[in-house]
């Protein structure tokens, strides 16, 4: 039997997507396999396409950082799964797939009445948003936060948790999407058109306790100039690395050493990377607790991630020009089946 696949044949542009026909894989002893009903679509497929990601495999594979599925064959070591549970799973590469077979350690169940696509936008989004305020940041009620790229996928999640925090949030954002940053409860700003240090030193005077930057490069500097005494820069991106026509790279090193100087300016001030890959693999049971909270914050309903589009597997190379554009409010999700 085969199924369906989008696959990276090599590093590029869209054109290197391809949908593809392969043959069903047979879960190993201490594997499941998944039959896969949503994969998310975001920012780091683009840098994972491009090649400008650590530690995923040489091309071609398939890309797809987070599913939704059911179990569909258990291995036969496996006892803590049954058949047809729902389930979601941080994948890095992969989800873009009908099929996938995983360890059944990284599933983790979904309960019964959330709903599949909005679960599966907790997996790298908001357990990221989560983990950069509590675990990182450590934010406390009150606190003042800066996000750039506000209205994006990780951008909506810091809102709507940070709300939850009680904290005072500003966001980075192009013109056409204040009104979302409104709506969750933040103060936008166009980048645009506005010098963003100017803008928060006159809406705030004293700056920020924490700004998020995913943007990387000389950003770094600026963003950290939003911050007062004893503030935190979490860096968690390089987006900037990609407009350089050359030595991206390069670029994505400097971000690197820039952060590392900023760590020893004696200011009291902070500058901390934030990886969610690397997060999971030092504290496994952090990503397992957070994800389980978020889930659960789902299925109470105190959540509720914003989906921009649902569009089907074959439709991967307009989800990728939507993110490619910045056109994407919110989350983006492939149904796979
Ligand atoms: N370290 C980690 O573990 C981790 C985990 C998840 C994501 N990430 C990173 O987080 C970043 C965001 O991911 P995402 O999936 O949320 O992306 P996304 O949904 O594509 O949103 C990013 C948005 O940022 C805005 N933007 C672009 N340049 C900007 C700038 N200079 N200043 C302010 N906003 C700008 C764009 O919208 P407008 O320009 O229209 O406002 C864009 O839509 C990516 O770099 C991704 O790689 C890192």
């Amino acid at each position: 039997m085969t199924y369906k696949q989008v696959i990276i044949t090599r590093h590029g542009g869209r054109e290197v997507l391809q949908l593809i026909d392969a043959e069903l894989p047979e879960p190993k002893p201490d594997e499941v396999r998944v039959k896969v009903i949503a994969t998310g679509v975001a920012f780091t497929d683009i840098l994972i396409r491009e090649g400008l990601y650590p530690g995923v495999p040489k091309p071609p594979f398939s890309p797809g950082y987070e599913i939704v599925g059911v179990v569909d064959k258990i291995g036969s070591q496996v006892s803590n799964l049954k058949l047809q549970q729902r389930v979601v799973a941080l994948t890095i590469v992969g989800g873009y797939s009908q099929y996938l077979c995983l360890p059944a350690t990284e599933l983790i169940p979904i309960p019964e009445t959330v709903d599949a696509e909005e679960a599966v936008c907790l997996v790298l989004q908001y357990v990221t948003a989560y983990q950069m305020l509590h675990r990182i940041a450590r934010v406390k009620p009150g606190e003042r936060i800066l996000i750039h790229g506000a209205a994006g996928g990780v951008g909506t999640a810091l809102l709507e948790l940070g709300k939850r925090a009680d904290l005072e949030m500003y966001g980075t954002a192009s013109q056409g999407k204040h009104e979302l940053i409104y709506g969750l409860g933040g103060i936008p700003i166009d980048y645009k058109r506005e010098d963003f240090v100017q803008k928060i030193r006159t809406l705030t005077h004293d700056g920020v306790d924490v700004v998020f930057d995913a943007i990387g490069s000389n950003h770094l500097i600026q963003s950290y100039k939003t911050l007062s005494r004893g503030g935190r820069l979490i860096s968690y991106g390089f987006s900037s690395a990609l407009k350089q026509k050359y030595a991206r790279i390069l670029g994505i090193a400097y971000s690197f050493l820039l952060l590392s100087l900023l760590k020893l300016l004696p200011d009291g001030r902070k500058a901390e990377f934030y990886s969610i890959a690397s997060l999971k693999q030092s504290h496994p049971q952090w990503f397992r607790e957070d994800l389980t909270k978020l889930l659960e914050m789902l299925a109470r309903q105190e959540i509720k991630p914003i989906i921009s589009d649902r569009l089907p597997l074959s439709e991967a190379v307009y989800a990728h020009e939507l993110i490619d554009t910045s056109a994407i409010k919110g989350q983006l999700v492939l149904m796979c089946n």
